[in-house]
């Protein structure tokens, strides 16, 4: 609460009145009410509009600010019963702060101001030297150091700003609009770099943002705030699948979900798959168990070795042919499970399979049919495919093979199944002629 009589405002608002009760005793009460946790290494985001509390809640995380009533805690420490010495010991031992408008000492180096915050603590020069210039490598500004801010541009005069966070060496970051000021695609790049930096740094960082877009790209979770108030927190999907009220779902109604929703959270779970060590009719009875045109051949330990296609397994399987060796897809469309859906659509739109979700071992985790992509871009729905409550065989029609409700068609018509393969028809294995062949 900013004002004489705050004390009274916060017993006011605690008896449930609104804010604008609180104006007339020339109270503002800019955050209320707000209760979080941030977990470590976690980059919880505030997002909220101009005048929504953010500044002032982060100033009262680093202590800058004392709530009027409530707690700040660190590590189990209760700040707001600090002194001013351990304050300012929390400040420059374990929490740093990037601003929007840089903060840079005009006359001194780059260097040097990135090693400001070490400088403040009272490190000898040729240590914090050092850490200023490891810092500056880490946010690509080797060859930079002798620089004065002037001769920089605002992306890296920011740059400069994080690396004076980094180089303090805090567990604890707070970021308050420190990318607002910069250009649209230069403030990607600073997005794109803070996440690269956070998957090795693992800072615990509180990024306060009025852009929505930005809040979900960045945030593992975030505190959507209105007036002061908290309207939700959660996680980008939370917010953006389930809105706390109407005020987040006006909110997240413009965003663009393809930026938001990644790979993992539409991937499907990869049905059917088949061991490489499996003939092709096992293959084949496989596919047409689970009325897919195609499966993925997928090692005991779940490491994605490709793809079979239905026509050409039928087609081995009239010829005889009893091993998959030389019949597995290998080239296939693989993508990472944080693939960002707007980047899948390319690769899925050249891929005659479902797009492969591989993690870092290579391990097949999901699969994503192109029906999947499109109902991620319908707003309210979850992301996932079985929510449009479509049919298996639509599902796997509409994702663009066409072949799986043909083929359940055409099976129930004991006709040719497959047109898939590069001579649609000639490869074709009437389901009956099959199961026969299979019980032979
Ligand atoms: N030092 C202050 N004195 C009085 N009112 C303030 C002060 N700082 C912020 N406010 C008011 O508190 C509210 C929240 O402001 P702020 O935390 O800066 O919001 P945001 O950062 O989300 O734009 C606003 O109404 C603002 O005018
Ligand atoms: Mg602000």
């Amino acid at each position: 609460m900013f004002g004489k009589r705050s004390a009274k405002a916060v017993d006011l608002l605690s008896d449930g009145r609104h804010r604008d009760e609180i104006r007339q005793l020339n109270v503002t009460a800019a955050v209320i009410d707000v209760s979080f946790e941030v977990r470590p290494g976690e980059i919880f985001v505030v997002m909220g509009l101009s005048g929504s509390g953010k500044s002032t809640l982060i100033r009262m995380l680093n202590g800058l600010l004392a709530p009027t009533a409530g707690r700040v805690e660190i590590d189990g420490t209760d700040i707001t019963g600090l002194s001013k010495s351990g304050l300012r010991s929390l400040r420059s031992q374990k929490i740093s702060m990037v601003f929007q408008h840089f903060a840079l000492f005009p006359h001194r180096t780059v260097l040097d101001n990135a090693a400001y915050g070490l400088e403040v603590r009272g490190v000898p020069r040729d240590e914090r030297l050092e850490k200023a210039r490891h810092s500056l490598s880490l946010v690509g500004l080797e060859g930079w150091e002798a620089k004065v801010p002037g001769q920089l541009s605002g992306g890296m005069q920011q740059r400069v700003g994080l690396a004076r966070a980094l180089a303090a060496d805090t567990d604890i970051i707070l970021m308050d609009e420190a990318f607002s000021a910069l250009d649209p695609l230069i403030r990607r790049d600073m997005q794109s770099q803070l996440l690269e930096l956070q998957e090795t740094l693992g800072k615990t960082i509180i990024f306060i943002t009025h852009d929505l877009n930005e809040a979900m790209r960045l945030g593992d979770r975030i505190c959507v705030l209105r007036d002061g108030r908290v309207a939700q927190i959660g996680t980008a999907e939370e917010i953006l699948n389930d809105p706390a009220n109407d005020y987040v779902a006006q909110f997240v109604e413009d965003v663009d979900r393809t930026r938001v929703l990644t790979a993992s959270s539409v991937m499907e779970p990869p049905i059917p798959v088949i061991d490489p060590s499996h003939g092709p009719r096992t293959a084949l009875r496989t596919m047409r168990e689970n009325q897919t045109p195609s499966a993925f051949v997928v090692r005991r330990n779940r490491r994605l070795v490709g793809a079979v296609r239905e026509g050409v397994i039928g087609q081995a399987v009239r010829n005889g042919v009893t091993e998959l060796d030389g019949l597995i897809d290998a080239d296939i469309e693989r993508v990472h499970p944080d693939t960002a859906v707007a980047d899948l659509f390319a690769q899925a739109a050249e891929s005659p399979y479902p797009l492969a979700v591989v993690d870092d071992d290579e391990r097949l985790v999901g699969v994503i049919p192109r029906v999947t992509l499109l109902a991620a871009l319908a707003p309210g729905s979850n992301g996932t495919a079985d929510s449009t409550s479509t049919g298996d065989a639509d599902t796997a029609d509409a994702a663009g093979n066409g072949d799986a409700a043909e083929s359940v068609a055409a099976e129930a018509a004991d006709a040719p199944a497959d047109d898939t393969a590069a001579t649609p028809g000639s490869d074709a294995v009437p389901a009956a002629a099959d199961e026969e062949g299979g019980r032979r």
